[in-house]
Order: C-alpha cells, then structure tokens, then sequence
C-alpha cells in the first residue's frame, strides 16, 4: 500500500467538504449571497471595508437579515468601531449575527489584542485560521497552546462546536460565551 492509499484511507475518507465565499459588502449590491452562502444554510460570511463605520455595519447587517439570510462577520477585531467599543458585538449577537476571529490577526500588531480581548471576554462564537500562507496559523496544538492562554471559551466551543452549528442551519448564542463553560 502507497503512502497516498494510506492518507487517503486514514484521512480523506472521513472528511467531506464544502465550498462557500466570504463576501465584501460594499455599496447597495447585494449580488453574489446565493452563490457565497454556506450551502444548505442561511449563514453567509461578510467582510467590510476596515474603516467601515458602526452605522453602516449595523444598517447593511440589518440588509442582510431582513432579506433572509444570517450574517457570520469575519474578523471583527480589524474595524475600528469594534475597537473602540467591543460590546457592540453583542448587539449584533441579540441581531442573529455571528462573529468569527481570525488566527491571522493574532500576527498583526494592529489587530492582535482586540483579537486576544474578543478571545478573552468570550466576544466571538469562532476562531478560524484564516490563512492565506505557509507562515500562517493554522488550527493545530500550536495554536490552541496559544489561545488557551488568554480564551475563556474552551476550544473546542470555538472551533468545533459553533462552526457545526453554522453548517447545521442552526442559531448562535448570543453573546458573551464566558458561562458555557461553567454550565458543563
Ligand atoms: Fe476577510
């Protein structure tokens, strides 16, 4: 038996995937969310403009459900109204919203202690690796030593739990997610 049969036996055979896209909101359009949307769910990941303001979040985000669909926001930590006021996000928890932390913001200076703060509060329902390259983090024990440290969700609420809820079509928590892990 290859290496590769090996691989593919031992791995490949009990994963599945699926492709969705993280979409930029800009402007009036609203074209592209069927094609973006996770598949078989409502939830459709959206990015923005770094210096798009509170206001315009709120009001396309609001776009967004009242069309139907469940805004999971990719990285947070990189717009300047979450800086400034971290509780926002749980408004747009209470809105159906979910928020997603990216393991790349963690490298840049700019980024990496809201990121660490979100973490720490329990102001995101998932940490994803976001990597765009070799040097990037990606979802392993490195990466878990790291965010252990400063999360006071577990883990595998973050990176487990919650994203299965988004491919289950299901609703998140809202916000903060520091008691879940005093309810186990
Ligand atoms: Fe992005």
């Amino acid at each position: 038996m290859q290496f590769e049969d090996i691989v593919e036996e031992k791995y490949l055979g009990e994963l599945s995937f699926i492709t969705a896209g993280e979409l930029m909101i800009r402007g009036s359009s609203l074209k592209y969310m069927e094609e973006t949307r996770y598949p078989g769910t409502g939830w459709l990941l959206v990015e923005f403009s770094t210096s798009v303001t509170w206001i315009e979040t709120l009001f396309q985000l609001k776009r967004l459900i009242d069309k139907g669909y469940s805004p999971l926001l990719a990285h947070p930590e990189r717009y300047r109204w979450c800086r400034r006021k971290k509780s926002r996000l749980i408004k747009l928890s209470k809105m159906g919203c979910g928020t997603m932390v990216s393991a790349r913001s963690l490298m840049f200076e700019k980024y990496a202690a809201t990121a660490r703060c979100l973490l720490r509060e329990g102001l995101c329902h998932i940490l994803c690796s976001d990597a765009h390259s070799a040097h990037d983090y990606i979802l392993d024990s490195r990466l878990k030593d790291k965010v252990d440290k400063v999360s006071k969700v577990p883990w595998h609420i973050i990176t487990n739990e919650m994203p299965e809820r988004i491919l289950n079509d299901m609703k998140l928590p809202i916000l903060p997610l520091l008691n879940r892990r005093k309810s186990k």
